[in-house]
């Protein structure tokens, strides 16, 4: 039996029923309480809600985005108890992941007049999503940026370019003429409650901030971005994809995005001082030897911090933060069954939520037999867009005196390069197709 986060008597979200959230302005989404877990990834205590709204004017109707597929049937539902399909005039869509498209297609069936508005990034997704057959004619669908604005009569949706939150495809729009900002997944968060309004819900100020963590951090520049856009408007309510409405005191978020956007350590250690952050695992103490070898050669180096962490028996997790301040990193590990040893591997894989573009990256490590390790660090760090600008350094069991110079040498060359801050075009995987 699914839990109801709130007993019916006190739901504003009920079957069948739109809600209106300003003049004009319905919510007609869905609820999914017994959802645990979302993406794969993210935990959700209490379930989420896919949110989507119409808007009418003098000149028809909008639907901003739509549900996931499995919870059509409530969409068109909640739709049915406030429009026709034939008013339908426009679909904004402002994000193409599948929890607000599922119910896309059957929509466009239903109202085929209505016309898309996605973003200038959107299209090859769209089509990807939709497949188009040529035999049916071209979709009809437009671009639209920052700016561009279409009308409903007396009510006007502007757009606002807004790439990366949290896909490349993602915008915002606006209502002009009562201040709602229709935000897609950005100010989201999975939290479901049949109250749906963020004065009347249950505190959800743990789910807004884990799902900024996990969703936005990573894209932090781009959500600096979007604020510059988002915080001049004047705003009676931000209407997100996921979670609660929030009316009551929308700046507060807006806030609260600014704070969680901006390091929590500045940015440097020391005005002008750089940092690079070497982590070791050591079986027999070899990779620890050549870690402190390799300090001692980045410290070389004037105006370069040089922090040595041993990840043995230790958490990952406090270092993350550490690690998105920093200029470099280095990793060593043993190669053990042809593998790096799993907190290094754990390290690498909490690193997800952060921003590794351009950081640059070294690994080095002492094996036994065949020495995997270093080459599949090497390119782990490729694959989350590190630059790795000095190749790795191996050595046969311990390290003798002259091999501990070449440590020291290892060390001297990443420090040059952090010095250098020579930026090395990172390809943005996102970007191509
Ligand atoms: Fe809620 Fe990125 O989709």
């Amino acid at each position: 039996m699914p839990l109801q986060a709130e007993p019916a008597a006190r739901a504003i979200a009920k079957p069948g029923e739109s809600v209106e959230i300003a003049p004009g302005v319905h919510w007609i989404g869905a609820l999914d309480p017994t959802l645990r877990t979302f993406d794969i990834i993210l935990r959700t205590a209490n379930g989420t809600t896919y949110n989507s709204y119409m808007v009418r004017g003098t000149d028809g109707v909008a639907i901003i985005d739509t549900v996931k597929a499995e919870f059509a049937d409530d969409f068109f539902a909640r739709i049915e108890s406030v429009a026709r399909y034939d008013e339908i005039r426009i679909i904004v869509l402002n994000h193409l992941e599948p929890d607000h498209t599922g119910a896309l297609p059957e929509l466009m069936r239903r109202a085929p007049q209505a016309k898309l508005y996605i973003s200038t990034r959107a299209t090859a997704m769209l089509k990807a999503l939709l497949k188009p057959k040529e035999d049916k004619g071209p979709l009809a669908f437009e671009t639209v940026g920052t700016g561009d604005e279409v009308s409903l009569g007396d009510r006007t949706l502007r757009f606002l370019h807004t790439p990366f939150l949290h896909w490349p495809d993602t915008q915002c729009t606006y209502l002009v003429e009562e201040g709602v900002l229709f935000s897609g997944d950005v100010f989201g968060c999975h939290y479901c409650d049949t109250r749906l309004l963020n004065d009347r819900c249950g505190d959800f100020r743990f789910a807004f901030d884990y799902y900024y963590a996990h969703i936005m951090r990573p894209f932090k520049t781009h959500v600096m971005d979007a604020l510059k856009l988002i915080e001049p408007l004047p705003l009676k309510t931000i209407a997100p994809t996921h979670g609660p409405i929030l009316r009551d005191r929308p700046r507060r978020y807006i806030t609260r995005y600014r704070e969680l956007s901006t390091a929590s350590f500045a940015d440097k250690i020391g005005n002008e001082e750089r940092s690079l952050i070497i982590f070791y695992m050591s079986a027999y103490g070899s990779t620890a030897r050549m870690a402190e070898a390799i300090c001692a050669g980045a410290e070389e180096q004037p105006g370069l911090r040089v922090s040595l962490y041993d990840l043995e028996g230790g958490e990952t997790q406090p270092f993350v933060d550490l690690i998105e301040s920093a200029d470099a990193l280095a990793l060593g590990s043993p190669t053990i069954n042809g593998d790096a040893v799993k907190p290094i591997w754990d390290l690498l894989s909490s690193l997800a939520v952060i921003d590794l573009k351009g950081k640059l990256g070294a690994a080095f490590g002492s094996y036994g037999w065949t020495g995997e390790a270093v080459r599949m660090i090497e390119d782990r760090m490729r694959g989350l867009k590190m630059r790795v600008p000095v190749a790795g350094l191996r050595v046969k069991l311990i390290p003798t005196d002259e091999e501990l110079d070449e440590c020291r040498a290892f060390g001297r060359d990443i420090a040059s390069a952090i010095a250098s801050g020579e930026k090395g075009r990172v390809i943005d995987f996102a970007e191509l197709g």
